[in-house]
Parts: C-alpha cells; sequence; structure tokens
C-alpha cells in the first residue's frame, strides 16, 4: 500500500511517516523543504530501518503533482504540507491563502484525475468559534479567527464539496489540539526557524539558555491558577491517530471529522512546573500581557475518535515533556548542524 504523504518532512508528517512505515505502508513524501530538513529522511530510515522515497516538489507547481501521481501507484494521501505560523498569517494572508487553499485544490484536482480518493488532512481546533464553550466536540460551531485558521476551514468546506460532487471520496479532517512532544528516539522533533510562536519550543530554547526567559501570556484568565489551558498532545499519539483514520478510509465513503486531543487541559504554569521537574532547572519568566486573540481554556471532547476510530491519546504531560527534551538535548540547532544534501529518489 503506497500512500503520499505531503509535508512528510515536517514536525508531524515526519512522525506520522515512522508510524506508516511501521504499520507497512510504502512512503512517498513530497515536500518542498520550506520549513524542514532532507536530514528528516535519514533519521526515519535510521528509526524505522526504511528509507522514505522523497520529492523535493512543491504543491504549487501543478505538473509536478500530475507527474507524481502518474509515476507513483499511490492509493491515499495523508495532507500535511501547508503554512502555519498564525502572526505571519495575519501580515502575509495571500501567501498563506495560495500556499494553503490553492496548494490543496493542486493537490485534489491532480488526486480526481488519477482516480486517487482517499484523502487524511491536517487541520486545526483553531477553526472553532472562541465563543464556543470548551471542550469543543465536532459539532461545535466553527469561526476561525485569522487567515491561518481560515485557510483551515476553507478546505474543510472544500473537502465538503468534493465529496458532494463525486461520492467515492473518503476524507478524513482531523483537528489537532496542541501538539508537542518528539520521537523517544530523541531522533526527530520539532525545529522551528527563527524565534518560537509556541510554548513549548519557546520553553526548551530557555532551557538551553538560548532565549533568557519565557514571556508568560497572562496570569488573570479565569482558570486555577490564572494562566491558559490547552489540551496538549504527543505528536507520536498524533501519529497513531492519522493511522487509524488511513484505515478507516477504506471501509467508508464521505467526509468524517474527528478531534485529537485527549480532554485533559494543562496551564502554563503546570508546563513550566513539568519542564522544571524533568530537567532539574529553574526556568526564568515574566508574567506580561495576554497575547491578543488568546482563549483561557481550549480542550478537545475526543470522544468521536475514540468510538469511531478507537482511538485515544495514551502518552501523559511526563512524556510529552521527557521527549520534548530529549530532542532538544540531543539535537541543540534542531536539524542544521547536520548535513545537508538533498537527494531525490
Ligand atoms: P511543519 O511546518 O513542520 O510541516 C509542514 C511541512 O509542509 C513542512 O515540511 C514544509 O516544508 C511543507 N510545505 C509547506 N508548504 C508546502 C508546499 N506548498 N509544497 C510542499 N511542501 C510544503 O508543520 P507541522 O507542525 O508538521 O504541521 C503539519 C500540518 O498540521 C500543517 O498543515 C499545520 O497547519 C497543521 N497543524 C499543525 C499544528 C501544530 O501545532 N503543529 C496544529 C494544528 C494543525
Ligand atoms: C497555537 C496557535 C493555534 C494552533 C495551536 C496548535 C497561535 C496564536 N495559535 O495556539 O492556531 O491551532 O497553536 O498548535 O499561535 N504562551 C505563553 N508564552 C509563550 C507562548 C505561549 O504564555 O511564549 C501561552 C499562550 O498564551 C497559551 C499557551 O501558552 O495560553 C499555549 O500557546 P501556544 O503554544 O502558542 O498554542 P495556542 O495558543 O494554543
Amino acid at each position: 500500500m503506497l500512500v503520499l504523504v505531503t509535508g512528510g518532512t515536517g514536525y508531524i508528517g515526519s512522525h506520522t511517516c515512522i508510524e506508516l512505515i511501521n504499520e507497512g505502508f510504502e512512503v512517498v513524501i513530497l515536500d518542498n523543504l520550506s520549513n524542514s530538513s532532507f536530514e528528516v529522511i535519514h533519521r526515519i530510515k535510521e528509526i524505522t530501518g526504511k528509507k522514505p522515497h522523497f520529492i523535493h516538489g512543491d504543491l504549487l507547481d501543478e505538473k509536478e503533482l500530475q507527474k507524481v501521481f502518474n509515476v507513483y501507484d499511490i492509493e491515499a494521501v495523508l495532507h500535511f504540507a501547508g503554512l502555519k505560523a498564525v502572526g505571519e498569517s495575519v501580515h502575509f494572508p495571500l501567501r498563506y491563502y495560495h500556499n494553503n487553499v490553492t496548494g490543496t485544490l493542486n493537490l485534489s484536482k491532480a488526486m480526481q484525475e488519477t482516480g486517487t480518493k482517499k484523502m487524511v488532512f491536517s487541520s486545526s481546533a483553531t477553526v472553532y468559534s472562541l465563543h464556543g464553550t470548551p471542550p469543543f466536540n465536532e459539532e461545535t460551531p466553527l469561526g476561525a479567527m485569522n487567515p491561518y485558521g481560515r485557510t483551515k476551514q476553507m478546505v474543510e468546506e472544500m473537502m465538503h464539496d468534493l465529496y458532494h460532487a463525486d461520492p467515492e471520496w473518503s476524507i478524513s479532517l482531523l483537528r489537532y489540539f496542541n501538539p508537542i512532544g518528539a520521537h523517544p528516539s530523541g531522533l526527530i522533533g520539532e525545529d522551528p526557524q527563527g524565534l518560537p510562536n509556541n510554548l513549548i519550543p519557546y520553553i526548551t530554547q530557555v532551557c538551553v539558555g538560548k532565549l533568557p526567559y519565557l514571556n508568560i501570556y497572562g496570569n488573570d484568565y479565569d482558570t486555577h491558577d490564572g494562566t491558559g489551558v490547552r489540551d496538549y498532545i504527543h505528536v507520536c499519539d498524533l501519529a497513531r491517530g492519522h493511522v487509524l483514520a488511513l484505515k478507516d478510509l477504506y471501509n467508508k465513503r464521505g467526509v468524517s471529522t474527528y478531534n485529537l486531543g485527549t480532554g485533559r487541559g494543562y496551564s502554563v504554569m503546570e508546563i513550566v512546573e513539568t519542564f522544571e521537574r524533568i530537567t532539574g532547572n529553574r526556568i526564568p519568566y515574566r508574567f506580561t500581557e495576554r497575547r491578543p486573540g488568546d482563549i483561557h481554556v481550549c480542550l478537545a471532547d475526543p470522544n468521536k475518535a475514540a468510538l469511531e476510530l478507537g482511538w485515544q491519546a495514551e502518552k501523559d504531560l511526563t512524556e510529552m515533556c521527557k521527549d520534548t527534551w530529549k530532542w532538544q538535548k540531543n539535537n541543540p540547532d534542531g536539524y542544521s548542524t547536520a548535513k545537508k544534501v538533498v537527494v531525490t529518489s
């Protein structure tokens, strides 16, 4: 069973490739390496013993995409490729709509033309309306608040329209909550470019002394300690969810939407304390203003994925932080110290 993984050298895609290979799938990765490194391919081979096929290509290149589907006999696509920085999307909305929406349009067209009609799509909890009351289930009203989130919402709608026009499609829309952690080997993990936007990579860079202290955005929220609460999920649990969602596509047609979260929330202070316990270091922090657009609590109701896919998160916060820390310690500069040679096969 040959599957195409777009964005497969990225953070979540690379962990999913490992899970797919371990489950017996043959993997072709397509990535333009705009936010990832070719070194990931070597690391996947080191972990699984198998080297995935790699195409250095772009979803915006329609001809290249058609070639991929003509050359490889692809059964299904796991579609991770996209731009994901919320703040950047506010400043460069067209770049986000072009890459995330047009890119998915091109991909879906190439799939439709070659009869590949199974897709797992990376959506996000960010599609939910901030006015909903957590925990969010899949019926919670949508209302993304920024261009990045709206690209996800638009693609979700596009997938519904595609199925209505052609009922042979099977599509799974996976709404991730807050993916963190790394592969337990310490060989692959999240490798943000520049100053991290998100909490966990920021904390780990404070831990290794690359950043002086953490800014905690607000300590006056309506939560038990005043700091924001999120549903953090280990990236390997998330990867397992993708394999189950993919297998499920072989049994049904239509569009299914699933939350992938744990249903359990942790505050920023609890995350700081867990990292302090694991690293044995004090993490300097300062309370600052709330970050615009943030909500007090974001939490998944993960019951639908449990009932229909038989999936639930297994790894707890300590494991998430331990694995993140192992990756960061082993790779203080991410993949950038590794030799960069791009080879396509
Ligand atoms: P990532 O940036 O690590 O991976 C995305 C990959 O896509 C990168 O390797 C990048 O080089 C590639 N890419 C981007 N545009 C491309 C294009 N036009 N053609 C080919 N390759 C392209 O991000 P991630 O954290 O692994 O996220 C994967 C997906 O999950 C994204 O769609 C993201 O929006 C979504 N998501 C992520 C999070 C999160 O917190 N990480 C949460 C919810 C949803
Ligand atoms: C972010 C994205 C969201 C995406 C989600 C999943 C933003 C604005 N939102 O949400 O679209 O779906 O990740 O990965 O980027 N915090 C600090 N200091 C920091 C960074 C964060 O206190 O330096 C706090 C935040 O206020 C929040 C929590 O930590 O309470 C988590 O923040 P973050 O990791 O950025 O994730 P989200 O805001 O949930």
